[in-house]
């Protein structure tokens, strides 16, 4: 199949009205795109991922009135979270309107709706004029997009259409809040960090999930790149052929003797370039990265949750 790679929004969003799947950029990470309402696209997501059919995608709209859509009982924190944070790098799971067809939420009675700030995205959402459920664009596993090359690396040949963008904003992906459940919990951290929400409502926590995860995306290992990951909390001295990332480390003693390293200024730097480091890292044929690790507080929840995703650690 020919990719075409286009930079108008109007043209994209043809390709999703003819029922295809179309990748575009978002603040956060690309997204893999298709209108909510066809499942015949939407199913066509879940194998080009390779993602397994009882992980539910995220629902992108460009416009709030197209909450009431989607989602019926509308609980009174998932309207504050919406006028609060919407459009932005938040995700909120709430009850799901019937007319949504079961695809796309892999058979839940809730749904993950988002509205993302970013000019293209929304200008691509809007002239789509529906819905679009979108997972990261990556193969399930992989680290999620944050630069179109990547999107042509995982899918060149396979999608129809990429919407070309800037490297994304924030390089991670949304903050997921599930307000359905008695206590409104954070499913997946985000730049929208738990201190902002607990601000909102100081009942949401974020908990470690055992079991059965709430939030099926959780169950998998992700974010992974070929290379091994390991954490470290400092890099007191380089440990030999590897690749290393972290805040504020010392460049003398990574110029010359790893083979790759990425120095970022604070914890928002290291989350917008994790997952493009991964990506270069397995460009580069690393075999070990080493990860500096951050308090599990602010954005750096959010890093640590990759982190020990990529490890394989299971939590
Ligand atoms: O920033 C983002 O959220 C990006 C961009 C493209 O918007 N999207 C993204 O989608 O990261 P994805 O599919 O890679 O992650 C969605 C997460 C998964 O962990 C999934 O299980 C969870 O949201 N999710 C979706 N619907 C859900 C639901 N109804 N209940 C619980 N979890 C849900
Ligand atoms: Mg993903």
């Amino acid at each position: 199949m020919h990719t075409r790679i286009v930079n108008d929004p109007a043209e994209a969003a043809d390709f999703i009205l003819r029922s295809e799947v179309v990748a575009f950029p978002t603040e956060t990470v690309y997204g893999l795109g298709a209108n909510v309402f066809d499942e015949k696209a939407v199913r066509k997501i879940y194998k080009l991922k390779k993602r397994p059919s009882d992980n539910p995608l995220i629902v992108h709209i460009s416009n709030t009135s197209q909450v009431a859509l989607l989602s019926v009982e509308l609980s009174e924190l998932a309207l504050t979270l919406i006028r609060k944070f919407f459009p932005g790098p938040l995700t909120v799971i709430v009850k799901k309107n019937d007319i949504v067809p079961d695809a796309a939420t892999a058979g839940l009675d809730t749904i993950a709706i988002r509205m993302p700030s970013s000019r293209i995205a929304s200008s691509f959402i809007k002239k789509c004029g529906v819905p679009i459920a979108a997972p990261s664009a990556n193969l399930s596993g992989s680290p999620s997009a944050t630069g179109f090359e990547h999107v042509l690396h995982d899918f060149s040949g396979k999608i129809p259409c990429i919407l070309i963008g800037p490297r994304t904003k924030y390089g991670i992906e949304s903050t997921v809040v599930d307000c359905t459940s008695t206590i409104p919990t954070v499913l997946r951290p985000g730049v929208i960090t738990l201190e902002q929400l607990k601000g909102i409502d100081k009942q949401i926590s974020y908990r470690k999930i055992k079991g059965r995860a709430k939030s099926p995306g959780t169950r998998y290992k992700h974010y992974a790149p070929k290379a091994r990951v390991k954490l470290l909390k400092n890099f007191s001295t380089v440990l030999g052929q590897a690749a290393y990332i972290g805040i504020n480390i010392k460049e003398e003693e990574f110029k010359d003797r790893c083979m790759l390293y990425k120095n970022c200024e604070d914890e928002a730097d290291y989350a917008r370039n994790l997952f493009y480091f991964f990506r270069q890292c397995d460009v580069e044929g690393i075999n070990t990265i080493y990860a500096q690790t951050v308090e599990e507080k602010g954005i750096g929840l959010a890093i640590m949750n990759r982190l020990k995703k990529a490890t394989g650690v299971k939590f």
